[in-house]
């Protein structure tokens, strides 16, 4: 037997569930389908089990796509003041931390629970652990094979995600299924992810385990984050790693301001005044921590002595190596850690106003399997609702 749907959404995460809801509240009949076996995976453990689900303060240039421009339309379809209204008309306290970033005060699961209830219609299903076998484009729309049913729909929404996590269920099919219907990609690398180390950096540096420290990092295209800097044993992590991470590519070096809020120069003239006879090493610990220091000297990098044997010369040296730090992370941790994936299926295949193939009517994709990832902070949450929603609108 063919069961009959209007939309079949395959994929329940973040962008899948915000467009079931849409296209259920519209009269369609549809059916969201996920080889997992429950919902919302990664909404679930985002944020530390908190769900960072939108950003006060969302513009397109908080996104990576090959097409910037590309963001705008669905972000104002559906923006981060409607995603908040929905939050709240659920009774979902949440709170603002650094950078506008909204995160739930109790836990990410009220997140899930919100969209389960919202796709709580006679018109919306969902089905777990529901495999697709195949997929075939027909006269009206689509046939599909789901497990053992034969499923056909006018629309068929593609909101896979990306490939980051596999553990939590990530896999190439959205991938698969634009290949398969001709459209191109963008080739894919993990994006908001900790970089890892060359051998010698990493055992100059891996003592420093747990560090952290805010700093400025930037890529080799000029693009700059402000934020913590953490050591890991294994190499390079914390909140401005990840965010810079979307921006490099293998072979390129990132720069850091070890100190970004002083001139290190004017300050170590002044302590050399006061205090000439101090070392280097004494003067520099009440900067950054001790262990950094003793590190970068051990390494031969900076050299110890008393501050009155500083020249202008050396100090002018001494202050460029700390403001540039130069850095070339050998990798990244990959799929395994990071937040996002880069890249994806390309968005001068799809129309920006409905996100439908431009060149397969009724095909539409939603959320991170696009060539379009947020930084970190909430926006890639709200790409997913506010693609999700636009796809609900129109599949
Ligand atoms: P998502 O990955 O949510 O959903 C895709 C769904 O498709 C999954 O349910 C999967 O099982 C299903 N699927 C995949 N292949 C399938 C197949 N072959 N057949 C059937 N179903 C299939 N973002 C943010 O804004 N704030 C945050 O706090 C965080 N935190 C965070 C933490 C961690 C650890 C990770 C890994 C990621 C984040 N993110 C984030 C990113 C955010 O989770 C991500 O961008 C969105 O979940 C993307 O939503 P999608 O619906 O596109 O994919």
């Amino acid at each position: 037997m063919t069961e009959k749907f209007d939309v079949v959404i395959i994929g329940a995460g973040a962008a899948g569930l915000m467009c079931a809801a849409e296209a259920g509240k519209r009269g369609r009949k549809v059916l969201v389908v996920d080889h997992a076996k429950k919902p919302g995976r990664k909404i679930l453990i985002s944020g530390g089990g908190r769900c960072n689900f939108t950003n006060y303060d969302v513009a397109a240039n908080n996104y990576v796509c090959r097409n910037p421009h590309f963001v705008k339309s669905a972000l104002s379809q559906y923006t981060q003041w409607d995603f908040i209204a929905m939050v709240a008309k659920h009774g979902i306290a949440f709170e603002e931390r650094e950078h506008g970033q909204l995160f739930c005060e109790e836990s990410a699961k009220d997140i899930v629970s919100m969209l389960l209830a919202e796709c709580d219609l006679p018109t919306v299903q969902q089905r777990y652990q529901a495999d697709v076998h195949s997929i075939e484009q027909t006269e009206s729309g689509f046939q599909l094979q789901i497990n053992t049913d034969t499923v056909t729909c006018e629309s068929l929404v593609v909101a896979t995600g990306g490939l980051s996590m596999p553990k939590l269920g990530a896999t190439p099919f959205g991938y698969q299924i634009a290949e398969q219907f001709g459209l191109k990609r963008v080739p894919t690398t993990a994006g908001l992810v900790p970089f890892t180390l060359h051998t010698a950096d990493k055992d100059a540096l891996s003592d420093l385990s747990g560090i952290a420290i805010p700093v400025v990092m930037e890529a080799e295209n000029g693009t700059t984050f402000k934020e913590n800097l953490l050591f890991t044993h294994r190499g390079l992590s914390g909140p401005v790693v990840l965010q810079i991470s979307s921006y490099w590519t293998p072979g390129q070096a990132v720069t850091i301001d070890l100190l970004p809020d002083l001139d290190l120069a004017e300050t170590l003239n002044a302590m050399r005044d006061k205090h000439p006879n101090q070392s280097v090493k004494n003067s520099l610990s009440r900067l950054l921590p001790k262990r950094l220091i003793e590190a970068l000297m051990a390494r031969g990098d900076v050299e110890d002595r008393p501050l009155k044997q500083l020249n202008p010369k050396d100090i002018t040296a001494m202050a460029t190596y700390f403001h540039q730090w130069r850095i070339a992370p050998n990798g990244t941790e990959g799929y395994r850690t990071a937040e996002v994936t880069l890249g994806g299926v390309d968005t001068d295949e799809l129309s920006s106003k409905t996100l439908e193939a431009k060149k397969v009517k009724g095909l539409y994709f939603a959320g991170e399997v696009m060539d379009v990832s947020g930084w970190l902070g909430g926006y890639n949450f709200q790409w997913a609702w506010s693609s999700g929603f636009v796809v609900g609108q129109h599949a």
